[in-house]
């Protein structure tokens, strides 16, 4: 039911503009290569991406969602694109869930869970990543949230520890600061999300479902580009990616000039999903790898490696 509302929500608000249009690319009025030679593959956490861009973390749990991550599964499958379903909580306590949660993908739960439940959720779900999301803000707006924050931590470092498959620290569309950054690297995760404040606002979202709610929350958060302008000294380190109100390609293209090796994408592609389809989001996903291609050849960037830097900040 919750789910069901934050879809709903999430995409009655639009996306229009976010921190990355206060960059410019470099663009080349000489191009150097043909398209046939672009290579857009990334790696992440050791796998090899063939694209640098993803399906991110939307929902799982109840016919309708489960039905939505199966569609998504098809077009990622079909796209060759990574996809990482939502959050495996409703699985913990319902069976049908679990058997409905999307298998060798990537599993999703939040810092406020058991260690033990977690490290069986990725045995269950035969998973390849684990993404740990973290949302203090949402629980404190949302009525029927955490309050309790203590064990937090201490759950991350125990998976750390134990974890059978790489760990992606994952925001929720808060940005992340220097020293949630430093945490991951200092427990040696692999990769973190910094899903930045651009996109899907969470505590926009509980605010509406909040008979008492206070909007002046919504404030809280770091942009997508400030966080990845925060996160680019440590790309040797940890694997960064981005993401937050990515809305098209040359997004994507931005936030791979400021240092992430891949952007993930929610609302955009869960809207054209719910409004028109399945075949319109993977004619939409195909448009996204060709133009990304365009992208990369007026930028003279034959890879990903080679975007690193090629961006401008105008005031
Ligand atoms: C309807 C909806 C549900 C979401 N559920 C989850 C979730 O279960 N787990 C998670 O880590 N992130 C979840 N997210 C957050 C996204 O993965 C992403 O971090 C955030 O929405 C910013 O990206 P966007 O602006 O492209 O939507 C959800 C986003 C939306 C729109």
């Amino acid at each position: 039911m919750r789910k069901k509302e934050h879809i709903k929500i999430a995409l009655q608000t639009k996306t229009t503009k976010t921190s990355l249009d206060n960059y410019k690319i470099d663009y080349n009025s000489i191009p150097l290569f043909n398209i046939d030679n672009v290579d857009t593959s990334t790696t992440i956490c050791g796998y090899k991406w063939q694209y640098p861009f993803f399906i991110n973390a939307i929902t799982a749990g109840g016919d309708e969602c489960n039905e939505i991550n199966k569609k998504l599964e098809e077009i990622c499958n079909e796209c060759n694109i990574e996809f990482f379903p939502g959050s495996y909580s409703p699985a913990l306590k319902n069976e049908q869930d679990k058997k409905a949660y999307p298998k060798n993908k990537s599993v999703n739960l939040g810092l406020d869970k058991d260690p033990k439940l977690i490290l069986k959720a990725i045995k269950d779900t035969d998973a390849k990543y684990l993404q740990m999301h973290t949302n203090p803000l949402q629980e404190m707006i949302m009525p029927e949230g955490d309050r309790n924050f203590d064990k937090w931590f201490n759950n991350l470092e125990e998976v750390t520890k134990k974890s059978t498959v790489p760990i992606i620290l994952k925001e929720t569309g808060f940005g992340m600061n220097e020293k949630t950054l430093q945490t991951a690297i200092n427990l040696k995760i692999q990769a973190v999300d910094i899903s930045g404040k651009d996109g899907t606002n969470f505590a926009q979202i509980e605010n509406t479902r909040n008979e008492n709610p206070s909007p002046y929350l919504e404030e809280i958060g770091i942009s997508t580009a400030d966080s990845l302008e925060i996160a680019k000294k440590y790309r040797e380190k940890i694997d960064i990616i981005a993401s937050g109100g990515i809305r098209n390609p040359l997004d994507v293209i931005k936030c791979l000039a400021l240092g992430a090796k891949a952007v993930g994408v929610s609302k955009i592609f869960l809207e054209i999903l719910i409004n028109d389809g399945k075949e319109a989001l993977i004619c939409e996903i195909e448009k996204w790898k060709t133009e990304i291609k365009y992208l990369m050849i007026l930028m003279h960037a034959k890879n990903i490696d080679e975007l690193y830097g090629k961006i401008t900040k105008y005031n």
